[in-house]
């Protein structure tokens, strides 16, 4: 393979290719597939035989590789690189013990220029192209995040974390520094290149009613921005919630009394929901971001996932690092697999890759731009080999199916799986022999 990051403007790509539709049982494949990308935008799929790819100025031959959509992580925070595998807490132990002395240190902008572009790096070396972003309270974290998501040509969301009590005094803001640098976050940002914002209120605790009326106010005036938070994650975290806000019914109740659900709302978690709960999340159109190896780390619970597609909520997946465990795709869905196995529910190969690709992005309501393989969609790719290490390899010689063989991806793979990323129609990583991560990474 010679994916040359010089590449630009037209050229095709071969392999097996997948790209799912409307559900997880919708999908199209072609065991010799044909991708054609013409500057940024994928023009052309098919079978090999039928996609007219001779007048590309490069055609890049996977083989047996497979070539998907680029995968989307609905909810980590970047910030949290420094504290990942962090010994012995439960979420509000884990924040005040590890998290907030962390995010604490992006005051300097060095440290998290230095730090987004590790995160991007090692996010797009496990096949990521699209994040939904926490950055911290200090503004000068969200100008390093998305420098260096536009200079990849990554599509991103990602917002100011908003946090006015109960945090230590490094990381707080007021209600009116909130709003007035999110407003100049939005304006600087929110549209340019592939970056979208999101208003960020870290979680109802550490906010006042005149933070989160302020987070409303920009989710409102503002076109197209998102909200995102965290809900319904750890029991004690709950007990504190409704002691802070006797007057609401439940914690995602809050959100919606102060105009925070809704369209592009995206809510990490939502483990603990009472009926009531998820019809709400369901009828405003709020999407629950699913994180499952950051609820099995932190002890936080078993996500409901089949009562809550049952009931129409839409769902993305999260890798929630530092309280996740892992930038991969592969050990996230495994863990949601394991997670339904314990709530007596299905978890198919199909329904994580779905939710991987076209069903995180029609859950950030970015369905028509990322997520497919399809013409007019934004070229985003993820080639994955099928084959990257001697169990697999060994496994696939009884794999009889498509299913049989993602699944073993899911359970056995890593970042060892992933041979390259192309994002916005340029090659952003090559897998190299050894770990290391090329050039045009860093
Ligand atoms: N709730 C409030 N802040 C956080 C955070 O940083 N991580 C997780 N997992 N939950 C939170
Ligand atoms: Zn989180």
């Amino acid at each position: 393979m010679s994916a040359d990051p010089d590449i630009s403007g037209t050229f095709a790509l071969k392999g097996r290719v997948l790209t799912f539709n409307q559900g997880p049982d919708r999908y199209d494949y072609w065991e010799k597939g044909c991708v054609v990308i013409e500057d940024g935008l994928i023009t052309a799929v098919g079978d090999a035989a039928g996609v007219n790819s001779k007048n590309h100025s490069a055609v890049i031959d996977y083989g047996e590789d497979l070539i998907l959509p680029g995968f989307i992580d609905g909810h980590v925070h970047y910030s949290q690189m420094g504290v990942i595998a962090s010994y012995g807490t439960k979420l509000l132990d884990w924040l005040n013990t590890y998290t907030f002395p962390e995010e604490a240190k992006f005051l300097d902008p060095e440290y998290a220029a230095d730090t987004a572009r590790f995160f991007l790096a090692e996010s797009v070396k496990n096949g990521f192209t699209t994040s939904a972003v926490f950055c911290t309270t200090h503004p000068q974290s969200v100008d390093a995040y998305f420098s260096v998501a536009e200079e990849r040509g990554l599509r991103t969301i990602a917002g100011k974390v908003l946090m006015n009590r109960h945090g230590p005094d490094e990381l707080c803001d007021t209600a009116e520094t909130a709003y007035d640098q999110s407003k100049s976050l939005i304006e600087k940002w929110h549209g340019k290149g592939r970056c979208l914002y999101a208003v960020t209120p870290r979680f109802a605790p550490t906010s006042t009613s005149a933070q989160l009326e302020a987070a409303a106010a920009l989710y409102r005036e503002s076109d197209g921005v998102y909200v995102q938070s965290h809900v319904a994650e750890n029991v004690a975290e709950i007990e504190w919630v409704a002691e802070l806000f006797p007057a609401a019914q439940s914690y995602l109740d809050i959100y919606q009394r102060f105009g925070l659900l809704g369209e592009r709302t995206l809510y990490g978690h939502g483990i603990h929901f009472s009926n009531a709960d998820i019809t709400m999340a369901a009828e405003s159109g709020a999407t629950i971001v699913h994180c499952p190896t950051s609820n099995l780390f932190l002890g936080s619970g078993l996500f409901e996932y089949r009562k809550l597609k049952a009931a129409g909520v839409e769902i993305a997946l999260g890798t929630d690092v530092g309280g996740g465990t892992s930038l991969s795709p592969f050990a996230t869905v495994k863990a949601a697999y394991e997670i339904a196995q314990f709530r007596d529910t299905s978890f198919s190969p199909f329904e994580a890759f779905y939710l991987l690709t076209s069903g995180g992005a029609k859950a950030l309501r970015l369905e028509d731009k990322i997520g497919r393989i399809a013409p007019g969609y934004e070229a985003d790719l993820t080639i994955l080999d099928m084959n990257s290490t001697d169990i697999i390899r060994r496994r696939l010689r009884n794999a009889d199916s498509l299913s049989d063989a993602l699944f073993a991806q899911i359970i056995l793979g890593d970042d060892r799986a992933v041979r390259a990323v192309i994002a916005n129609g340029k090659p952003i990583y090559e897998k190299s022999g050894g770990d290391s991560l090329k050039e045009y990474d860093r």
